[in-house]
Formats: C-alpha cells, sequence, structure tokens
C-alpha cells in the first residue's frame, strides 16, 4: 500500500471533530466514493473523533489517501495517550458503555468501513485505524 497523500489533524475540542468530519469528506470525494460511501466513512470518522475526545482525551488523527495500485481509499488513523482500553471485545460489544454514551461507536465504525483495526493497552493509548476502498 502506498500513502499518495498525508495530514494530521490535532484533536482537542469538539471544532477539531467538525474539522476531521470535512477532511475525511474530502478525501472521499476526491478518490470517487459514492455519496452514500462518504457519508459511512464521515459518519464512523465523527463517532472515532469523538471517542478520541471524550475516553482519550483528546490527541491526534491521521488522514491518508492509499493506493494499492488497483484502487486507492481513504484511511483515518485516531491515536490518543489516554487511558487505553482494558477489554476489546467488550468496547467493540454493541450496547456496551463506560460512560453516558449508547454503546454504538465502535460497532457501528466497523460495520461502516472496509478495514477496521483496533489497538489499544491500558495505561498506553489507543488506535483506531478505519479505511474506506473505492
Ligand atoms: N479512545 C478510547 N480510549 C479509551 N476508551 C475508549 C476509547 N474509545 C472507546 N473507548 C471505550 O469503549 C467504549 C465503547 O465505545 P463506543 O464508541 O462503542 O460507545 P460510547 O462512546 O460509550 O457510546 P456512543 O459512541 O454510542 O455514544 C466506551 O464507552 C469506552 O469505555
Ligand atoms: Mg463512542
Amino acid at each position: 500500500m502506498t500513502v499518495e497523500k498525508t495530514s494530521t489533524i490535532p484533536v482537542q475540542g469538539e471544532s477539531d471533530v467538525v474539522k476531521v468530519r470535512q477532511s475525511v469528506r474530502t478525501i472521499a470525494v476526491e478518490i470517487g466514493l459514492s455519496l452514500v460511501d462518504q457519508t459511512k466513512v464521515v459518519t464512523a470518522a465523527s463517532e472515532l473523533g469523538r471517542n478520541l475526545l471524550i475516553y482519550g482525551g483528546g490527541g491526534e488523527v491521521i488522514l491518508d489517501l492509499v493506493t494499492d495500485n488497483v484502487r486507492r481509499g481513504v484511511r483515518v488513523a485516531f491515536v490518543d495517550e489516554g487511558p487505553g482500553i482494558a477489554d476489546l471485545e467488550q468496547a467493540l460489544r454493541d450496547g456496551f458503555t463506560s460512560g453516558s454514551g449508547m454503546g454504538l461507536g465502535l460497532g457501528g465504525a466497523k460495520r461502516l468501513v472496509n478495514d477496521f483495526d483496533l489497538v489499544s493497552k491500558p495505561g498506553e493509548g489507543t488506535r483506531v485505524t478505519i479505511t474506506k476502498w473505492r
């Protein structure tokens, strides 16, 4: 996989999540995603951006336009150095929340994209990476 274009967006507040949404939309349009697929990846990015803010205490989003020679995609990594997630299976389960949410963000985001990768260590932080392919 090759990275054609990359940008990093620091996320410390709600307005940064809006910026993430807009930037993901722009790349999604650039690679020619359908309106439905644009909305799917933007929605996933919005959920993960909110998690990064609420649970991770902020962090950064790395937005890449990637290609594997056959197709292009938008890849978004959400990186924080917050408390991390002790039980990944539980966190991904629909309806589980440690806060006051609906517990649908992670599972929902996973279903909206093609590739979903969650790496976390308690005390070290969390990295969630999603890719939507054209
Ligand atoms: N970046 C993160 N750092 C630490 N814990 C996280 C992070 N992201 C998610 N979690 C944990 O995973 C749980 C499930 O996340 P998920 O997004 O599915 O639900 P929620 O945020 O609680 O509710 P919703 O997204 O529906 O508003 C969270 O309640 C939290 O405990
Ligand atoms: Mg959430």
